[in-house]
């Protein structure tokens, strides 16, 4: 079904082409898999896509002095190369197990360059508070713009063609459905947070800026594992490794202990960095939570406010930590933190 679309458009080479069918038919075995871990997202090859980021990327990229700089990040929904973008950063590079996170980057890119603000927020929002998107499952009904192939239509020209062919194969499979492709391969976000993490969305005025500045940049993409990044032959000012630290060390599903994630920085991983160089090594949720305390009056009053989740063997690698308001609303309400760890290859731990 997928030869339908009009080949004759591209000027694809055999070898690419070839190359965007498969990842075509991987994601569409992905979505039809068997069994669907209700725990946490399954990374793949070829697995759903994040259109916004689940960090407060506004609270922490800027404070990594990056400016002008080389940087090494994953590439997830796009959103941490277009913050690094907007606080200029000239030279990207972009890593990621899921090769459709180029093409959910593509795509990014090229909405930005064509729509108006709102209306991108509204191609790739489902729904428009957290609490919807996770809690009461309105998911992507309450907004029927969600991947309207009608806003698809008015930027798709911008493109790179091999992400157009991708994306114009997967409108076709979903009969140019956006709501149904979005539900199927993307990972829900909502509109509300989206602006809350993203400088580049902090505003109209930020959106036209990047509009600016996004001609002007250099990104490359990778397809790797974060533990075949030391495989990279470049150097680096800063890398950013998102929360993909609770994915590979963990008791429930990680593939590497704690310690041997240390090591790995340290002596792989730190060989990508230039002087002074920053490695984000991971980003904790519900880091600073209120301390819900049961018992009488008196204990209550005497209970510590927060409780704080430390994690020892991140606090021996990272010189310095960053808390960022919390990504639910109703818990920043409380002053809840979330939390950066930052190593640095010539600062004491
Ligand atoms: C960890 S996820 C979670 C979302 C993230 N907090 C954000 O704000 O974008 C981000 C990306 O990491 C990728 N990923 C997960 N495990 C990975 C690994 N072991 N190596 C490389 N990328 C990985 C996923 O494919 C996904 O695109």
């Amino acid at each position: 079904m997928w030869l339908d679309v009009k080949e004759s458009e591209f000027m694809l080479n055999d070898e690419i082409k070839n190359k965007v069918l498969t990842d075509y038919q991987e994601t569409i075995k992905f979505v039809n898999r068997n069994s669907k871990s209700l725990m946490h997202p399954t990374f793949s090859h070829h697995s759903s896509m994040y259109t916004f980021t689940t960090e407060i990327l506004s609270g922490y990229i800027n404070k990594l002095g990056l400016r002008d700089k080389n940087v090494l990040t994953v590439t997830a929904s796009g959103d941490q190369i277009l913050n690094l973008v907007f606080n200029d950063v000239k030279n990207i590079d972009g890593f990621d197990v899921n090769t459709n996170a180029y093409y959910i980057t593509q795509l990014k890119i090229a909405a930005l360059k064509s729509l108006p603000y709102e209306e991108f927020i509204n191609y790739f929002s489902a729904c428009k508070s957290f609490e919807d998107a996770v809690f009461v499952e309105k998911k992507v009904e309450n907004n029927s713009d969600v991947f309207a192939y009608n806003v698809y239509q008015k930027f798709s020209d911008k493109l790179p063609e091999d992400a157009k062919y991708y994306w114009d194969l997967l409108y076709k499979e979903f009969n140019y459905d956006g709501l149904n492709l979005h539900d199927s391969v993307c990972i829900p976000s909502d509109k509300d947070t989206a602006i809350f993490a993203n400088d580049y969305l902090k505003n109209a005025t930020n959106y036209e800026i990047l509009k600016q500045k996004i001609n002007n940049v250099n990104i490359n993409y990778y397809v790797k594992d974060i533990l075949q990044l030391h495989t990279l032959s470049k150097k680096y000012d800063g890398i950013l490794l998102s929360n993909i630290y609770d994915y590979v060390v963990s008791d429930w599903y990680g593939v590497i202990s704690a310690e041997d994630f240390n090591s790995y920085v340290q002596n792989k991983l730190s060989n990508l960095l230039n002087e002074n160089g920053t490695i984000q090594l991971a980003y904790k949720y519900h880091y600073k939570t209120k301390n819900v305390v049961y018992g009488s009056t008196l204990k209550k009053l005497f209970a510590s406010k927060y409780k704080i989740d430390v994690n020892e063997s991140l606090n021996k690698l990272s010189y310095k930590k960053i808390l960022v308001p919390s990504l639910i609303e109703e818990y920043r309400k409380n002053k809840e933190m979330d939390c950066v760890y930052l190593y640095n290859n010539s600062k004491k731990r």
